[in-house]
């Protein structure tokens, strides 16, 4: 692996472990932000889900209006800021649908809860009436009483591999500047910028 882009890992799982080691609400929330084919930008907190080599995986629902986006420009930024550690890290790259196989890896690793509300949930749709969720909740739980419940079509992972990697440090008063690792024709480049 290309040294610089192994440097950036680094200290982004250094700074992620510093955030769990604290303790804060959930290092893995992040902003995500993704475009449609026009041009018109979305942005909206999502949680990471993996991190190595390969890239940053997180889910959704394919029919939300990220999944549809990232049909249209499969490419997405991920914005973590951990307020206590004032650190911001920006990471912007290309993205691609996991394989069934994967995604079905990740749901199995997820709680009973967590997988009914997403069997439930046709994520950015109409809802009439809010007790409709409780109903679908109690419609899934009949069908699936052994609590093994298989991953619907529509949630699935999704893994952005990093292009771009900046690090901010969010303090006037111990100013170190801007890190940024980005990967060019030639390979991963790093500059110092200034904050
Ligand atoms: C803390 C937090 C974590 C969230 N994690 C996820 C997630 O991992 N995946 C997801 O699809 N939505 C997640 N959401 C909901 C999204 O922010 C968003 O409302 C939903 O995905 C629909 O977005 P879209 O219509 O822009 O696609 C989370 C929201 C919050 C506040």
């Amino acid at each position: 692996m290309d040294p610089l882009f192994q440097e950036a890992l680094d200290r982004f799982e250094t700074l992620y472990q510093q955030a769990v080691s604290l303790k804060l609400d959930d290092p893995s929330v992040m902003a995500l932000a993704t475009s449609d084919a026009k041009g018109n930008p979305s942005v909206r907190m999502v949680n990471l889900r993996q991190r190595d080599e390969h890239g940053f995986v997180f889910f959704t629902n394919l029919e939300s209006g990220k999944g549809q986006q990232l049909v249209e420009i499969p490419r997405a930024a991920m914005c973590f800021y951990w307020h206590r550690l004032a650190e911001q890290v920006v990471i912007k790259g290309n993205v691609q649908q996991l394989s069934d196989e994967q995604s079905d890896g990740f749901w199995q690793a997820r709680s009973h809860e967590q997988n009914v509300a997403s069997w439930v949930s046709h994520m950015s749709e109409p809802l009439t009436n809010p007790d409709e969720l409780k109903e679908r909740i109690k419609e899934v739980r009949a069908e699936y009483p052994d609590g093994r419940i298989p991953r619907p079509p529509h949630w699935a992972g999704y893994r952005l591999k990093p292009d771009h990697i900046v690090f901010w440090h969010a303090d006037w008063r111990d100013l170190k500047g801007r890190i940024t690792f980005q990967l060019k024709e030639t390979g991963w480049t790093r500059e110092l910028l200034t904050p």
